[in-house]
């Protein structure tokens, strides 16, 4: 997802930064992407993690589900003033259940842990990673609770030549998060493959 966004991003005319926990391949990434895209790494030692803030307005989580919390949490203060997104599909291993409790969702545990300077948007969790090749169109569902970080994000999903879509705040995140969920269960079931965009078909 990281790789596919950020090709697309950069076609979008947004800078990119890559940043890994290993710095050779969030390097790797940047130059297999080209443009202007740059590699970062939030580094082995603490000290480093809580000094080195990413360079964009927009931090996008792409790591599985589990690690998100942990991150923005060594991030801390860094990530402040920040627009956070998450992707993130907290499914279980059979991908049969959310592992979040009833009543939240990654998102909002991820918005707990993050500075309060730093809204978190959950969007691109309903869009498979190969959807995303060039050319190809999808609605991008999101959800959050800050009007500007919203806009700010809407205006990002535009750039990828996406279809930006408001579900509401934050708590549509557990919804969208279980919206991901079905879709990987339709991709093994009814439709048979990955190969489909899920979206909103207006009539009027
Ligand atoms: N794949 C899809 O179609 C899709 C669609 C929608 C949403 N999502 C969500 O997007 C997220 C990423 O999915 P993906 O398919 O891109 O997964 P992936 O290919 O396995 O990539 C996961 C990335 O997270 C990094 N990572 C893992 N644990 C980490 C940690 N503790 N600290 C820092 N970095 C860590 C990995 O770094 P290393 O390379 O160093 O291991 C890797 O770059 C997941 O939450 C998934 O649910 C995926």
């Amino acid at each position: 997802m990281a790789s596919a966004l950020a090709a697309r991003a950069l076609a979008g005319g947004n800078a990119v930064e890559v940043i890994g926990r290993d710095l050779a391949k969030a390097r790797d990434l940047a130059a297999r992407l080209g443009d202007s895209a740059t590699a970062g790494t939030f580094g082995t030692a603490p000290a480093e993690m809580f000094g080195t803030p990413p360079a964009g307005d927009i931090v996008i989580l792409a790591v599985p589900s589990a690690s998100a919390v942990p991150i923005v949490t060594q991030y801390g203060n860094a990530l402040a003033g920040k627009v956070i997104i998450d992707i993130t599909n907290p499914v279980n291993a059979d991908a049969t259940g959310l592992v979040t409790a009833d009543g939240t969702s990654a998102a909002q545990e991820i918005a707990k842990a993050a500075p309060a300077s730093a809204p978190v948007v959950k969007a691109f969790n309903t869009v498979f990673g190969h959807v995303l090749t060039p050319g190809r169109s999808a609605d991008v569902l999101f959800a959050g609770d800050d009007a500007q970080a919203k806009a700010s994000v809407s205006a990002f999903i535009d750039s990828l030549g996406l279809r930006p879509l408001d579900a509401g705040g934050l708590e549509m995140a557990h919804w969208l998060e279980g919206t991901g969920l079905l879709m990987i269960s339709l991709a093994r079931n009814g439709v048979g493959n990955f190969d489909f965009t899920l979206g909103v078909n207006a009539l009027s």
